[in-house]
């Protein structure tokens, strides 16, 4: 299947964010949105759900089919059997660990494997949690969990593991030996495993992706967030899913006051459903370019920036690249600025300084230019 590439004037308009931000010199390759179309029966289903009138408050989601649309998709393409007897819906991932860290964490510290998704941090001291950050552990590019300083602040107190999985933004989807690792260090602490797989359908083709809850105990405090939003382009759309390992972490949910968890909307709802249901293929050429896309990357920073070392992604449309040697003080400025290309520019925490994270969801004509803007700027 071949995958439409929108032309940079169709992106101002369908990505404004992304695209409208600097004036039309500058490639944007920063705010985690794709440059192509939806897949079409996402398209049809939104545009039938609008014709028909679902604007008001949303319908329960079972009645759109939601939550057995994603038990196939997760069954399809993980083997998981997800219970949807233990699907909350709501709004956003991000309030989703808002409310799994308000209302299922206990008291306590929170352990967050960094550098992340900036909005981890903020979320877990919003949420009047501390913040143990543990730093990656990384060798030649490729990061692991240090699960010896996770232990550390288990034994410390900690109650609460925040995972991202597939990691944004050093690209890794963990694997089942991993996930084994952590949950021998997590499940004897009693912690809970808090796991954002919002990524997990942009697992590049040849590797696994294993849910969390996959390899956690069937008794164990696992809260799982996803959503379709991410891998199929189209987070205006706001609907998530939390899946609860535990059946007393579902109940609590329930009984919940609606203001608590509400946030998902009709159009989202229809939108989640028709991806998971009938996304696959869109799905697969997306993975087949992003993975293509990376390599290409890659190759270009190899020949013409040898100094900059980049990550290799197992999952994600997201590039993270080592540019200490270059020496900058701001890298995605001086890109910004001399190579009129936009990186993001929030922080990601500690083990983030001297990275910057580049977003190749897009055409590989733009990569290359990227690649080149970045050899004007750095090079
Ligand atoms: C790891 C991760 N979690 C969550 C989100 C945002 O999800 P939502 O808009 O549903 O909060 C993103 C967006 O890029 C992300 O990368």
């Amino acid at each position: 299947m071949m995958l439409r590439d929108l032309d940079d004037d169709a992106l101002r308009s369908a990505a404004p964010l992304k695209w409208a931000l600097d004036g039309p010199d500058v490639l944007p390759a920063w705010v985690a949105e794709m440059d192509f179309p939806v897949a079409e029966p996402v398209q049809h289903a939104v545009t039938a759900a609008a014709a028909t009138g679902v604007l008001g408050y949303p319908p329960p989601a079972e009645t759109l089919g939601l939550p057995d649309a994603f038990a196939g998709f997760a069954r399809r393409h993980w083997d998981w059997p997800v219970d949807t007897g233990r699907v909350t819906v709501l709004g956003s991932v991000m309030a989703g660990m808002a409310l799994a860290l308000r209302q299922l964490a206990e008291a306590g510290p929170v352990v967050v494997p960094t550098p992340v998704y900036p909005p981890f941090l903020a979320t877990v001291t919003d949420t009047g949690h501390a913040l143990r950050a543990v730093p990656l552990l990384e060798r030649a590019g490729r990061y692991r969990l240090d699960l010896a300083a996770i232990a550390r602040e288990l034994a410390d107190g900690a109650r609460t593991v925040l995972l991202c999985h597939p990691h944004n933004p050093v690209g890794r989807a963990w694997s089942a030996e991993e996930l084994a690792e952590l949950r021998d260090v997590v499940e004897p602490a009693g912690a809970r495993v808090i796991t954002d797989e919002i990524h997990a359908p942009l697992t590049h083709p040849g590797t696994a992706f294993v849910p969390y809850a996959q390899v956690a105990s069937s008794d164990a405090p696992v809260t799982t967030l996803t959503a379709a939003t991410k891998a199929f382009n189209m987070p205006g759309l706001p609907c998530a899913l939390l899946v609860s390992q535990l059946r007393e972490d579902h109940a609590r949910l329930q009984r919940l006051p609606p203001v608590l968890t509400h946030g998902a909307t009709g159009l989202g709802m229809a939108a989640a459903t028709a991806a998971y249901r009938d996304g696959d293929r869109w799905l697969a050429a997306v993975r087949e370019r992003v993975a293509g896309n990376l390599a290409l990357l890659q190759e270009r920073l190899a020949d013409r920036l040898p100094a900059v070392r980049m990550a290799p992604a197992e999952a994600t449309y997201l590039a993270w690249l080592d540019v200490r040697e270059l020496g900058l003080a701001a890298p995605a400025r001086t890109a910004l600025e001399r190579g009129r290309v936009r990186l993001e520019q929030q922080d990601f925490g500690p083990g983030s300084a001297g990275h910057v994270r580049v977003n190749v969801g897009t055409s590989p004509v733009r990569v290359e230019q990227i690649a080149e803007r970045l050899v004007r700027a750095w090079g």
